[in-house]
């Protein structure tokens, strides 16, 4: 039987660089030999093959601020969520590959549970409704200022940035939600400071990697 491969999500606030590591640590990956599938959430893998999961990231990250409900949100990213676990995470993970996704289930836990206020157990009973308790193996929350993340994301042109014009505040939230969901559960979290060089927190990711998978 194929050994089950393993799922390691990225997480963070804006402009925290999570698509610069995550393709170093596709690269590093690939290098030990391991097969990589690299993806995201919203809507799954950017060639936009897992069609549903694509259309619903466009209806969320584009647009008004005021779109969307709080509550409407948590649950489009729960609907894009299941059809990407379902078609393509789990799929990939049964046949013995690597996934790494840039941002998952933390994200909807730190911008709707937190930052809209949703709070933690609405968005655990929406977790276990749909997906059970399907989970990471090892998550990243890459932490930076938030004022500093926010300068890095405006840096970059795009349609994308529905989150982004949201108020201060809520990205404080956001900030402070992923912390505490990266200190509660230190095995299965590594809380990485994103502030400096690419290089440097690419070895603060690679030290936590080692930490967690010692075997590789
Ligand atoms: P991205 O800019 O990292 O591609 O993510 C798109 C935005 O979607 C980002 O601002 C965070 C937000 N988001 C949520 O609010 N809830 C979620 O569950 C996910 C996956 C993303």
């Amino acid at each position: 039987m194929t050994k089950r491969g393993r799922f390691v999500t990225f997480e963070g606030g804006e402009g925290a660089g999570k698509s610069t590591q995550i393709e170093r640590l596709a690269r590093h990956l690939t290098a030990l030999g391991l097969r990589v599938r690299l993806t995201r959430e919203p809507g799954g893998p950017k060639d936009g093959s897992i069609e549903p999961a694509a259309a619903l990231r466009k209806m969320l990250v584009e647009g008004d601020p005021a779109r969307w409900s709080p509550k409407s949100e948590a649950l489009l990213n729960y609907a894009q969520r299941v059809e990407h676990v379902n078609r393509f995470v789990a799929p990939a993970l049964a046949a013995g590959e690597w996934v790494l996704c840039d941002r998952f289930a933390d994200s909807t836990m730190a911008y709707q549970g937190y930052g809209h206020g949703l709070g933690p157990g609405f968005v655990r009973a929406l977790h276990r409704a749909t997906l059970g308790s399907f989970k990471p193996d090892l998550t990243f929350v890459l932490d930076i200022p938030v004022a500093e993340g926010l300068a890095r994301a405006g840096a970059r042109a795009g349609v994308d940035t529905r989150f982004e014009r949201f108020p201060r505040d809520f990205h404080e939230r956001v900030r402070k939600g992923f912390r505490a969901i990266a200190k509660a559960e230190p095995k299965r979290y590594a809380l990485i400071d994103a502030r400096g060089s690419a290089e440097a927190v690419e070895a603060r990711v690679a030290k936590a990697l080692a930490k967690r998978f010692p075997k590789l």
